[in-house]
């Protein structure tokens, strides 16, 4: 298994299903279905860039995996797995806000957070055209800059968070940002999780919460924060996912998980 070589692949379908979002987003946006809840949506653009991004992978890779958040999932025979969200923040897409991505990362191992291994991440913002990167091992990046994640100061952090489709779920969400208001010298919800965390790795926020995350949200960004010297994780001593997810640079990521934790924990909103 070639990490490199699974990068540039990243990269190169990456920047191409970023173009196809961003033209088809230029000529207006439909929404085609709802998903979990009425809120959850889903376009033709996102069908279109995750059959773009298949179709390549399918050329390049005939034999690998593949998850994506739109199609139907494919096991693979050679142990790698692409995990792809083709636009995250669709909401935000189909407003006309331009803060949205295509994330791209290749796995090994069994395809679940928790279980697999990230080798290659490309989360990929057409509008303002950043292309963030990471192979295992060799460091984050947007384009040619290297990434680190921030140092907080006594100024507090600048924290991210968003909040699930399924209003159910949003009393809990906001009781976790009632909580961790105490680190921070304020909040960012900006739509779309894979950049929350490659803003992160950038150091362009200081750390970033959510529940509720599907695989194809975190798979990318988590690499990049790590590869950026930053840390990724759950609930304590577990698998960033659903449950919860976690990024920061360390010291700032153990308040966070610990005041987390104490909204979480046994008797907690679960
Ligand atoms: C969503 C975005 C959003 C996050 C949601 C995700 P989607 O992904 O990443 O920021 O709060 O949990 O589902 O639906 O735009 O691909
Ligand atoms: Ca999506």
């Amino acid at each position: 298994m070639d990490a490199e070589r699974l990068h540039v692949i990243a990269v190169e379908i990456a920047r191409e299903a970023g173009a196809l979002a961003r033209r088809r987003r230029s000529e207006g946006v439909a929404v085609a279905a709802t998903k979990s809840t009425l809120a959850d949506i889903v376009t033709e653009a996102d069908r279109e860039v995750e059959q773009l991004i298949r179709d390549r992978l399918s050329a390049e890779r005939p034999d690998d995996g593949f998850v994506g958040e739109e199609s139907d999932a494919q096991p693979g025979t050679s142990g790698v797995t692409w995990i792809v969200d083709p636009i995250d923040g669709t909401v935000n897409y189909a407003y006309g806000i331009p803060h949205y991505a295509v994330s791209i990362a290749a796995v090994t191992g069994e395809p679940r957070p928790g279980r697999w291994e990230a080798q290659a991440a490309a989360v990929y913002s057409p509008v303002v055209d950043e292309l963030f990167h990471a192979v295992r091992g060799g460091g984050a990046w947007l384009g040619e800059q290297r990434l680190a994640v921030s140092t907080v100061t006594d100024a507090g952090a600048l924290l991210a968070t968003g909040f699930g489709y399924d209003p159910a779920t949003h009393d809990g969400d906001l009781a976790r940002v009632r909580r961790l208001m105490v680190l921070a010298r304020d909040l960012r919800r900006a739509g779309a999780a894979s950049l929350d965390l490659a803003y992160v790795a950038a150091g362009r926020l200081d750390g970033y919460f959510e529940r509720g995350l599907k695989p194809w949200d975190h798979a990318a960004g988590a690499l990049l924060v790590t590869e950026a010297g930053g840390l990724v994780g759950g609930r304590p001593g577990g698998a960033p996912g659903a449950d919860m997810t976690i990024a920061a640079g360390p010291g700032l990521f153990e308040r966070m998980r610990d005041l987390l934790d104490e909204v979480d924990g046994v008797g907690g909103n679960g």
